[in-house]
């Protein structure tokens, strides 16, 4: 018996790219160069102890005043390293670089943005759970020209492609050029992603939620409606009871839903005046918003689609539900229904001092 004859994502992009006879290969070329980083990542966190890169960079702390674990500046540098030279990007932005970083002038520019979490879920790395890497691509407003933050100040609906990576019992490259989502699976021994799950669909309905419950008492009030129904069951109005789980790498959270639904919650809350959200929108909830919708699903700040948001702001954060369709307009119609009285804290209101974003 043969083995079933699986492409390549090579193969695959050859192939997407037949639909575009006038495509210059730049876009081809340019996902290759994110694969290639993913490997190249995949590879330094599965050796683990074993390896270099583990525990936190003595203290330092990045541009969302976050500790640094060592892993997320090794990260960051591989993709800068790996990406810059290939003569398709006008300039990259990242989780972990205050400013937008510009290609440096021994190597060709060209017409595309990447925007990238380079370790998501870093917080996982000592403790051996799943990891990912999240990436985003826009067009550059300015053709090749130096990049300034105002160019990656794109909406989500606006992405040319977006993927993540998920380091887990086997490495995935998860991708959508903006024709549904496929998922490619690392061959360790050819060294290449291998197309195992083609057009992914997230199921409309689901009995399983994900959300930090620990930060309930600063929950707005329809997501904490949302959630006692859930916790309700059987019980309660929604008649069926739910499963929870929170892994704390949403990139994970995401791979699972996507694979069997499920709805993603990290709510705006009252936790702290300064952060609407604790999600970034530029290279987290944009990327995995487009990823979910183009598989069938629905990302939506509670509100509104996150992916109809324009940025204000390189490392903006935000509200950010995402999964099963019905599950996702159910928590929207809450916060719709929900008197502006019951809304938040007044700092953010309309006249606060905080003005929230959508
Ligand atoms: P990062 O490691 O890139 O900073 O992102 C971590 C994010 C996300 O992956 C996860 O869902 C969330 O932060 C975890 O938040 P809690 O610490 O509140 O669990
Ligand atoms: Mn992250
Ligand atoms: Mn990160």
């Amino acid at each position: 018996m043969t083995s079933p004859h699986r492409l390549t994502l090579t193969q695959f992009l050859i192939e997407e790219r037949r639909r575009f006879p006038h495509a210059s290969g730049d876009f081809n070329s340019l996902i290759l160069n994110v694969a290639l980083a993913c490997k190249s990542i995949a590879r330094k966190v599965a050796f683990g102890a074993l390896g270099a890169g583990q525990g936190d960079v003595g203290g330092a702390i990045n541009v969302q005043g976050e500790t640094q674990k060592e892993m997320d500046v090794v990260s960051n540098q591989v993709f800068l390293q790996v990406n810059e030279w290939c003569g398709c990007l006008a300039g990259m932005a990242s989780e972990e670089m205050a400013e937008p970083y510009q290609i440096p002038d021994c190597y060709p520019k060209g017409k595309y943005l990447l925007v990238f979490d380079p370790l998501d879920g870093s917080s996982n790395i000592d403790v051996n759970v799943a990891v990912g890497s999240i990436f985003s691509v826009l067009r550059a407003p300015n053709g090749d020209a130096a990049v300034t933050e105002q160019d990656f100040l794109q909406a989500g609906a606006s992405q040319v492609a977006a993927g993540y990576a998920v380091y887990g019992p086997a490495t995935m490259l998860v991708l959508t050029v903006g024709n549904g989502v496929n998922g490619f699976t690392l061959d360790l021994e050819l060294g290449e992603f291998m197309l195992t799950h083609p057009a992914m669909q997230v199921p409309p309905d689901t009995c399983e939620f994900a959300i930090n419950a620990s930060n309930s008492r600063f929950w707005e009030p329809p997501v904490k409606r949302y959630v006692d129904e859930c916790m309700a069951g059987q019980t309660g109005g929604r008649c069926k009871d739910f499963n929870m789980r929170w892994i704390a790498s949403m990139v994970a959270e995401a791979h699972r839903i996507l694979m069997r639904g499920g709805v993603f919650l990290y709510p705006r809350d009252s936790k702290d005046a300064s952060k609407p959200g604790r999600l970034r929108l530029l290279y987290e909830a944009n990327p995995i918003g487009f990823i979910i919708e183009q598989a069938g699903g629905r990302a939506s700040t509670g509100r509104l689609p996150v992916l109809d948001v324009k940025p204000t702001s390189l490392h903006q954060r935000i509200g950010l539900v995402f999964g099963s369709r019905n599950e996702v307009d159910r928590i929207e119609r809450y916060h719709n229904d929900a008197q502006p009285t019951e809304m938040m804290n007044p700092l953010f209101n309309e006249h606060g001092l905080f003005r929230m974003p959508a």
